[in-house]
């Protein structure tokens, strides 16, 4: 029964959402699989092939990661990773660099061999980017392909730094990056004009090779485009909704960035509520918001057609709640 009232309450999402109670919980139960997968190829003699993200997301993944190499023996010996992405231009060694970032975070802190980190080359001169690129592509290839993909996403809905009008079968390349994630980078480049306006990123078809694709949304500031991810339309202007084509996705979510969803958001809609006085008051105001008329003039048709005849008939007439 459980079961199926679930199913009906996430009748609007597109693909599978877990939801935990913060982004600690959810980080460390990413981390746990990504173990798990490191040991069972272990046990196969075979190498574990990771496409790594970085920013603000993954970090207490990673955080995990570090803790199990250190407190638990886990070996990254067997370990291949590919990062999705690097500005273009980027010295290796800059504070801003993803190769920074990464070695700061996780490579430094285990025992993995530096020759099996790729993160792309935010050095190159433009002319050899192209070979630079299919290079990449043909490398992971070469390693089996990518075991599990690690993503966050940007508010723009970019994966990696696919940004909206990338295509879906897009592969490594370079590209420029949307002014929003420049200002939402800005404060870590000391001001948005300091901000590279372009990148290297694996392509959307790149993403999609992948085994397994987790991606990691925290925070309200998500909330939104995670709301547009898995609810909304495919299109090329919200990139991470593609995703929706995958069989092998899954967005690991805590309750603050998946608080726009449905089945949060407007439950009325997916299942029977309990009508407390702040349900109650959210619901009729997006009833009138939603219908455009001033909420005197909410109608009990109004209700029945918008998913609130449980209200209607619990506490009507609707004259009665309109007023109060
Ligand atoms: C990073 C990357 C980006 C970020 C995204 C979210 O390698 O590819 O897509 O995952 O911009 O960034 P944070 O985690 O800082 O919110």
């Amino acid at each position: 029964m459980a079961r199926l009232n679930l199913l009906e309450e996430t009748r609007f999402e597109k693909l599978p959402v877990t939801i935990f109670k913060n982004p600690k919980e959810a980080s460390l139960s990413v981390a746990q699989r990504i173990a798990t997968l490191i040991k069972e190829k272990q046990q196969q003699n075979l190498n574990a092939v990771l496409g790594l993200a970085t920013g603000a997301t993954p970090i207490a993944v990673y955080a995990e990661l570090v803790r199990l190499h250190k407190e638990e023996g886990l070996s990254f010996k067997n370990v291949i990773t590919f990062n999705l992405d690097e500005y273009y231009p980027m010295q290796p060694n800059a504070a801003q660099s993803y190769v920074t970032f990464m070695n700061e975070n996780l490579f430094n802190h285990i025992d993995i061999d530096k020759n099996n980190v790729h993160i792309p080359d935010g050095t190159l001169n433009l002319e050899e980017i192209p070979a630079f690129c299919l290079a990449y592509e043909r490398k992971i290839e070469s390693v089996g392909g990518l075991d599990i993909q690690i993503l966050g996403i940007g508010r723009t809905g970019h994966i990696g730094f696919n940004e909206p009008g990338s295509a879906p079968n897009s592969g490594t390349r370079l590209v420029t990056l949307d002014d929003l994630t420049r200002r939402d980078a800005a404060r870590d480049f000391g001001g948005k004009s300091n901000v590279p306006t372009k990148a290297i990123t694996m392509g959307i078809g790149t993403i999609f090779k992948a085994k397994e694709i987790i991606l990691m949304a925290w925070n309200r500031k998500k909330a939104s485009i995670i709301k547009k991810a898995v609810e909304g339309e495919i299109s090329s202007e919200v990139p991470a909704t593609y995703l929706q084509l995958s069989d092998n996705v899954e967005f690991i979510l805590d309750q603050d960035a998946a608080s726009g969803l449905t089945r949060f958001n407007t439950p009325w809609l997916v299942k029977d509520c309990v009508w407390t006085e702040e349900l109650t008051r959210k619901a009729v105001i997006w009833l009138a918001n939603k219908l455009n008329k001033p909420i005197l003039k909410l109608t009990e048709d109004d209700f029945n057609n918008n998913g609130m005849a449980q209200l209607a008939t619990e506490q009507g007439p609707v004259y009665n709640i309109n007023i109060h």
